[in-house]
C-alpha cells in the first residue's frame, strides 16, 4: 500500500499552511500588530507601519503592545534609542504576561548624559519574581544607527541577542526545580517614559525637561513566534513538530562560536550580573548561579 500522488500533494499543502501559520507575523508591522497603549497623540507610526517613534514630554511618556500574545519563537526589533541627554529616561522593550504571577523577559534602555554610556538592562520573571538583572555597556553609540535587538525564547532556553551577538542566555533548569517562563502567552511591549529616580547612576543624575522632547525610534518590528491561543498553546507551542523551528536543536543551546561571542561582550561590556551579587543574596546565591558556564 502506498500513499497516492494526491495524497502526497495534500500533505504538503497542510504543511506549508501550518508552517505559515505558526511562524506568524512574517510581514508584521506596527499598524496592523500593535497599539498604543499610553501617549498615542505626541508618538506616531510612518513608513507604511515599519517606523514607530516613541517621544517623552513633560506632559506624557508613550508606549505600544502587541496585539497578539506568543509562547516561544523570535522577537526582532530595531531602535535606535533617544540622543544627546537622555538621562533619566528610560526606552523598554520586553515581553511580559499579566497577572500577579506573571512572566516577562526584558530589555531596557537605560540614558545618560551627553557622551556617556548608555546601560543595557536584562532582567527576566518567572511566576511573579524577578531578580535576575544583568546590566551591559555596548561596543557602539546606540543612539547614532538602529541596532538589533532580539530575544530569542524556546522550552530550552532563552537568549538575549544585539546585532546577533548573544549577550546572556537563560537557560531552563526547571529539572532542578528552577522555574521557567513556558506556561503563559505573552505580549510584546515597548515604551519610553520618565525613570528619573533610579536610571542615570542610581537616580543622581536627572531628567532635563530642556531637552524634550525625547525621541526613541523603533522599527521593523518583527514576532516570528508561536501565537498563543489560550492554555492549549503550552503543548502545541513546545511540541517538537516540523512548524515549530525555535524547538528545532539547533536553538536548543548556543554554538561554540556563538558561546566565543558572548564571552566577548560578558568579559568587556557586562557592568552588573545578580550571579555575582553576594551581598545582596546574603551568600545564599540563586540555584541557576551555580549552574551557569560561563
Ligand atoms: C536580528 O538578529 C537576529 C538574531 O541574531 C537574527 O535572527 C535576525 O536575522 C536579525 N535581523 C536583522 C534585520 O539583521
Ligand atoms: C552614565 O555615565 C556614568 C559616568 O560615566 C556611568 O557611571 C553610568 O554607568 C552611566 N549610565 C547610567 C545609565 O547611569
Ligand atoms: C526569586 O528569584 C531569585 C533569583 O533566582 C531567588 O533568589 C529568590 O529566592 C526567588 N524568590 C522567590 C520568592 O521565589
Amino acid at each position: 500500500m502506498g500513499i497516492g500522488m494526491g495524497n502526497l500533494k495534500a500533505m504538503f499543502l497542510a504543511l506549508i499552511a501550518l508552517i505559515a501559520l505558526n511562524q506568524g507575523l512574517v510581514n508584521a508591522n506596527f499598524y496592523k500588530n500593535t497599539v498604543f497603549n499610553w501617549g498615542s497623540k505626541q508618538s506616531s507610526i510612518s513608513g507604511n507601519g515599519e517606523d514607530l517613534q516613541l517621544v517623552l514630554d513633560p506632559v506624557t511618556g508613550s508606549g505600544i503592545a502587541s496585539k497578539r500574545q506568543f509562547l516561544f519563537g523570535s522577537i526582532e526589533m530595531l531602535i535606535k534609542l533617544v540622543p544627546g541627554n537622555s538621562a533619566g529616561t528610560v526606552t523598554a522593550y520586553y515581553m511580559s504576561s499579566t497577572g500577579s504571577k506573571h512572566d516577562e523577559i526584558d530589555f531596557e534602555f537605560l540614558g545618560n548624559i551627553s557622551g556617556q554610556p548608555y546601560i543595557i538592562h536584562t532582567n527576566v520573571y518567572t511566576s511573579g519574581n524577578g531578580s535576575r538583572e544583568q546590566q551591559f555597556y555596548v561596543w557602539f553609540d546606540p543612539t547614532a544607527d538602529f541596532h538589533n535587538y532580539t530575544i530569542h525564547w524556546n522550552p530550552s532556553q532563552i537568549v538575549w541577542f544585539i546585532d546577533g551577538l548573544p549577550i546572556r542566555v537563560f537557560t531552563n533548569y526547571e529539572s532542578m526545580g528552577i522555574l521557567y517562563p513556558n506556561q503563559q502567552g505573552m505580549r510584546v511591549y515597548s515604551s519610553l517614559w520618565n525613570a528619573d529616580s533610579w536610571a542615570t547612576r542610581g537616580g543622581l543624575v536627572k531628567i532635563d525637561w530642556g531637552s524634550a522632547p525625547f525621541i526613541a525610534r523603533l522599527g521593523r518590528f518583527r514576532p516570528r513566534a508561536c501565537k498563543w491561543s489560550g492554555p492549549s498553546s503550552i503543548t502545541q507551542c513546545a511540541s517538537n513538530s516540523i512548524a515549530n523551528w525555535w524547538t528545532s536543536p539547533i536553538y536548543s543551546k548556543l554554538s561554540y562560536s556563538q558561546m566565543g561571542q558572548m564571552k566577548w561582550v560578558r568579559d568587556n561590556y557586562m557592568i552588573y550580573d545578580y550571579c555575582t551579587d553576594f551581598k545582596r543574596f546574603n551568600w545564599n546565591m540563586p540555584p541557576e548561579c551555580s549552574k551557569q558556564t560561563f
